[in-house]
Formats: C-alpha cells, sequence, structure tokens
C-alpha cells in the first residue's frame, strides 16, 4: 500500500493530511484532545507524540505563535513537516525527531499537548491504528504516558498548561493515580467519552475480555455493546 492523502476534520478546520500504512492514523483521540486545547491564540504549543501532526496543524490554524512536533518515528517526521506545508502553517510548525523532550532541550511552553502511545501492547497490535512500526505503550500501556507526566513541568511557561489522555485500554488507574500525587489539585479533568468498539477490535472480545480479567485494560459491555473510556486531563502551572 502506498502514501495517501486524507482529509481530516478538527474543529473547525479541514486537514489536508499525507500518511502512510506504516504511521498512526488520526482518529477520535486526536480531535478530543485538541478540542480539550482551548484558546491557542499567541501561544507557544508542543504536540507530543505527533504523528503526521493534525494536532499541531491544527493549533497553528487557530492561532498558535509558534508550534514544535516531536515524535520518536522519522517516518512520521517527515510526514508532519510535508503537511506543515500542505496547509500553509510550515513557518510556524517546527517539527523534531527524537524521544519525548530530548529535542527541546530545557525549552518551555504555554501548552503542552501529550498524544505518545498510551494503549496496552496487545490492544494496540489488535487496533486498526498501531501498525507494527509504531511503539505502542508497553505491556499495560502507561510508559510513555508516564515517562511524559514526570517531565513535562520543567517544560511548562509560567500560567501553562499541559493536556493528557487516559485511555481505559491501557491499565485503569495507574496513570491517574500518578498523576493525582505529582499534581493534587493543578490537575483537572476536563472530558470523559465512551467510545463504542471498532469492528477489528470486537472479533477479538474473548481476548480483549482476558486482558481485562487480568487487569491490563477496561471497557463496559452494554447488551451488545463494547465502549472504551476516554477522559482527557490538564495540569496547570
Ligand atoms: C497515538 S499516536 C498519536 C499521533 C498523533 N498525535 C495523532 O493524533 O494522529 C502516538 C505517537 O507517539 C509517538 N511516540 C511513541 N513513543 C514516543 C516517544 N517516546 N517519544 C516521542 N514520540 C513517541 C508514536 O510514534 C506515534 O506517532
Amino acid at each position: 500500500m502506498a502514501d495517501r492523502s486524507i482529509t481530516f476534520s478538527l474543529g473547525q478546520h479541514t486537514l489536508s493530511l499525507r500518511t502512510s500504512p506504516t504511521v498512526f492514523q488520526p482518529n477520535t483521540t486526536t480531535r478530543f484532545l485538541f478540542e480539550a486545547m482551548g484558546d491557542l491564540a499567541g501561544a507557544s504549543v508542543l504536540d507530543m507524540g505527533c504523528g503526521v501532526a493534525p494536532i499541531g496543524i491544527g493549533a497553528a490554524l487557530s492561532g498558535a505563535d509558534r508550534v514544535e512536533a516531536i515524535d520518536v518515528m522519522p517516518e512520521a517526521c517527515a510526514l508532519a513537516a510535508e503537511n506543515a506545508k500542505r496547509n500553509g502553517v510550515e513557518s510556524r510548525v517546527v517539527v523534531a525527531q527524537g524521544q519525548m523532550f530530548t529535542p527541546v532541550d530545557s525549552r518551555r511552553f504555554d501548552v503542552i499537548v501529550c498524544d505518545v502511545s498510551g494503549m496496552a501492547d496487545r490492544v494496540a497490535r489488535l487496533s486498526p491504528w498501531y501498525p507494527p512500526s509504531i511503539p505502542s505503550g508497553g505491556v499495560d500501556g502507561t510508559g510513555p504516558t508516564l515517562a511524559f507526566l514526570h517531565e513535562v513541568e520543567r517544560h511548562l511557561c509560567p500560567g501553562g498548561r499541559a493536556i493528557f489522555p487516559v485511555l481505559s485500554l491501557a491499565a485503569p488507574g495507574v496513570i491517574e493515580r500518578e498523576a493525582e500525587s505529582l499534581f493534587g489539585s493543578r490537575l483537572a479533568l476536563m472530558e470523559e467519552h465512551w467510545i463504542p468498539f471498532d469492528p477489528v477490535l470486537r472479533d477479538h472480545l474473548d481476548e480483549l475480555r482476558s486482558l481485562r480479567a487480568l487487569g491490563v485494560i477496561d471497557f463496559h459491555e452494554r447488551r451488545t455493546r463494547q465502549l472504551w473510556m476516554l477522559r482527557v486531563y490538564q495540569v496547570e502551572m
């Protein structure tokens, strides 16, 4: 399968994105995270785990002054840079390849959005979003988000905020308990959504029920429907 172009709606914007079968495909989580970012006019923004950069480009189109977009995958970074050009924001979106905060040294931002892989390995591989080439979240899905939470404060400007997701397709509660202990009253739940299983996940229901029984993931079953939970949190400096 070759690279392809898609249009992706994000808030009031319609992005033209080049993507490929071996990078993450923007999805519902992308949209909810972007919405939770709120007013970005004049802000400096860090898009962590940018993939092909829908969020970073959306931020620039929403008036962010400057966006740094980071991903560990060279291919995602190349597509992200091309997509910034396609959408006319290449002068305000800088793409950097590297692990977590490494490419930005000690720089600080007004708004940081974290969308590093937050799904248990096995579920990620069953899902339609994670080709095998993308690093996923480790056995219980929490590793990259926990690493982000431990570093994020020293990259936020005074008054700045960080937005991050918690998916029930990673170990329930592990990230939330760590975030509460790190940030206390500065942590706020912004949104909670229950999202129906994709048909591909439904095809693997027995395995997903076993993972739930082991406490690796969680999801609800209502009659014939299965739903996973997405929470979006904000930390303020
Ligand atoms: C869930 S995808 C999100 C991509 C994009 N934000 C979107 O919505 O389409 C997670 C991205 O995080 C990247 N990633 C995973 N671990 C990372 C790390 N340690 N440092 C930087 N990027 C990472 C993956 O390569 C992947 O592109």
